[in-house]
């Protein structure tokens, strides 16, 4: 794809920033939206806008007039939607729907972000083609998303995703909730019941990038190949950054006490995209060797850096 002008929603979110980053080094020209925080020193601009307002992604979309798209805005807290229903509706399921017919209007490339989540995880290793049972506000409202999205632009392609990587606040991603408990010597539980395939989102904006420049439509799953325990990824991200392993303790997510009803085994298959692309998605132990680099390397200070005040 040469240079385009790349709508990111959500870019000051996990995967916008990180995603931004990917776009700004591979050439493209990104304009972000956030609805509070910003990135006054990213060499892109950032709209502010709250997308659940009637009109404000019309108004956004006038504004940055694109020529791609990747919806990553959501209320993306499972336990803030079920305190917030009718916002969670409005962002997860009516909003992508309205985005959606803004870039089939303009013929605009759209990548829209769903969950793994959308799985009761009762049995795992999940197709496309199985059927989704959402057992949460937030699932069922992403699964309302990305059909509205598909009806509303069946050329737009849907990547049902989980990641870990590097945040603006540090504090976004269950790798970062690991590592700042090990490094304070703090013990913590980790579910040896829930499984899950964790892709580095680095290696999730690679995809989203090569989804679009491919105009890929229809649905992918975009995950790790391989798959754990959210346990065993706490203990394998210990001794890869070198700290005591026991410090994790196995618990189980039945006895954690959530407000939303939490899916056991998010195990995904990940082969149709791998297929499409004619390239294996990365592992998750790709994925936190290329976390600890980034990490040595101060990726997550230069990140941190464009939402420093000026
Ligand atoms: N994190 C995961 O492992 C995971 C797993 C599966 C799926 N996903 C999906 O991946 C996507 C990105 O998730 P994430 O973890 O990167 O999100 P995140 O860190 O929670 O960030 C959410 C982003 O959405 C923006 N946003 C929220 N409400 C908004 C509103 N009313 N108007 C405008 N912008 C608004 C936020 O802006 P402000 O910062 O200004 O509030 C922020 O940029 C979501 O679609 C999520 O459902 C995430």
């Amino acid at each position: 794809m040469g240079r385009v002008k790349l709508l990111i929603t959500g870019i000051t979110g996990l995967l916008g920033v990180n995603l931004a980053w990917e776009a700004w080094q591979a050439g493209h020209e990104a304009v972000g939206v956030a609805r509070q925080r910003n990135l006054p020193r990213a060499p892109f601009a950032v709209l502010q806008a709250d997308l659940s307002q009637p009109e404000a992604a019309a108004r956004v979309w006038r504004a940055a007039q694109p020529e791609a798209v990747v919806h990553a805005a959501a209320l993306a807290d499972l336990d803030a939607c079920e305190r917030r229903p009718a916002l969670a509706a409005r962002l997860n399921a009516e909003l992508p729907g309205e985005i959606a017919a803004l870039a089939a209007r303009d013929g605009v490339p759209l990548v829209h972000i769903s969950t793994d989540a959308v799985f009761d995880g009762e049995r795992g290793d999940y197709t496309e083609d199985d059927p989704p049972r959402p057992l949460s506000t937030y699932a069922r409202t992403k699964l309302a998303g990305e059909r509205a999205v598909l009806a509303a632009y069946p050329a737009a392609a849907v990547l049902r995703v989980n990641f870990f990587g590097w945040s603006l606040s540090g504090k976004r991603s269950l790798a970062e909730w690991f590592l700042n408990n090990l490094q304070a010597g703090k013990p913590v539980r980790g579910f040896s019941d829930v499984f899950f395939c964790p892709l580095l989102v680095t290696h999730l904006a690679d995809r989203v990038l090569a989804v679009l420049e491919r105009r890929l439509s229809g649905l992918y799953h975009a995950v790790s190949p391989r798959c754990l325990s959210k346990y065993a990824f706490g203990v394998a991200l210990a001794r890869r950054f070198g700290y005591d392993p026991a410090l994790i303790h196995p618990a189980s997510v039945a006895e954690a006490g959530l407000a939303a009803r939490r899916a056991r085994n998010l195990t995904l298959r990940s082969d149709k995209l791998a297929r499409t692309l004619g390239q294996p998605l990365p592992s998750w132990e790709d994925g936190l060797a290329a976390f600890h680099r980034q990490h040595t390397e101060g990726y997550p200070q230069r990140l941190r850096a464009w939402a420093s005040l000026p």
